[in-house]
């Protein structure tokens, strides 16, 4: 199950602002010259990482370490900058429409027709994949109960809803086209401890029922431990480690105890927590 390869970043590049003429500079590669114009942030920064089949593969890191800005890359969403990125053998700069029919992303701001109950707003986006309408209607049911989403909340308009309950509606949307690879940027951000489960499962069935491969962010270090097969961490743009979570925990130094992926990532990503104990 395990030996396709469903992403694969080599060197991604993507760079935000800098001196306007980097719009002028001649292309060397299908994917951009992987020139840095004074100035310029750089948000993903030369990361190289695979991810396989059937992995559910999760990207940790600070607040604006590039996370977004790497999904966003895998998404079509942004040209890189330099390097290159492929989805399932298909460069998303050479081949993007076809790389959409591969994947479907959430992200924390999903947009959704307000007015409209979770039922149209799904058969709407149902319809966009060419799922028929029947069809669709009955796994858009399926998908939602699951989710643990009230049967009575499906028919209302979405703007009635809490934001828990949208990003509810936002992940079965996206599952919905039956993508190959999911990206999911922050799924649980936000959701009570209930429904981070019902999300966490959902994933998990996906996967082991469909074999969807997912690509997911996350700022919650033991869903990160429970979900993920391998974990990159990232800061400033570059992975500064990729590994199983286990893996990943002896890493570090322990002081008679097992460290939890925290720890990993609080010693892997510097700044914070110079404690007293570290001293001694
Ligand atoms: N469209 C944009 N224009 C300019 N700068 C951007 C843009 N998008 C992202 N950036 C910058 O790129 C860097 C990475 O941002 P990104 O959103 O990828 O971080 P993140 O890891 O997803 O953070 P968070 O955990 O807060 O969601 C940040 O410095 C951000 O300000
Ligand atoms: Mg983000």
């Amino acid at each position: 199950m395990h030996d396709t390869i469903a992403i694969r970043i080599d060197s991604a590049l993507k760079t935000f602002g800098g001196r306007a003429y980097r719009w002028l500079a001649p292309k060397t590669g299908a994917n951009g010259n992987g020139h840095v114009p004074p100035g310029a942030k750089v948000a993903v920064d030369h990361v190289s990482l695979d991810v396989k089949r059937g992995e559910i593969f999760g990207v940790l890191g600070p607040n604006g370490s590039g996370k977004s800005t790497l999904i966003r890359l895998i998404a079509t969403l942004l040209i890189p900058d330099g390097g290159r990125v492929s989805v399932f053998d298909h460069d998303v700069t050479q081949e993007p429409r076809l790389v959409q029919t591969l994947i479907n992303r959430v992200s924390v701001e999903a947009s959704f027709f307000k007015k409209l109950s979770p039922m149209e707003n799904l058969l709407y986006g149902a319809r966009l994949y060419g799922v028929a309408p029947n069809e669709a209607k009955q796994r858009a049911k399926d998908i939602l109960a699951r989710l643990g989403l009230e049967a009575k909340a499906i028919y209302r308009p979405m703007e009635e809803m809490s934001r828990g309950m949208q990003q509810k509606v936002a992940i079965a949307r996206a599952f919905l086209s039956q993508p190959s690879l999911l990206l999911l940027d922050e799924p649980t951000t936000g959701l009570d401890p209930r429904s981070k489960r019902e999300v966490q499962a959902f994933v998990r069935d996906l996967r082991d029922s469909h074999g969807t491969t997912i690509l997911l962010t996350t700022h919650d270090m033991v869903e990160a431990d429970a979900l993920c097969d391998r974990i990159a961490i990232i800061d400033g743009g570059k992975i500064v480690a990729l590994d199983t979570p286990d893996g990943l925990k002896q890493l570090i130094p322990r002081n008679g105890h097992a460290p939890t992926l925290e720890e990993v990532f609080l010693e892997l990503t510097g700044k914070q927590l110079v404690t007293e104990e570290q001293g001694e």
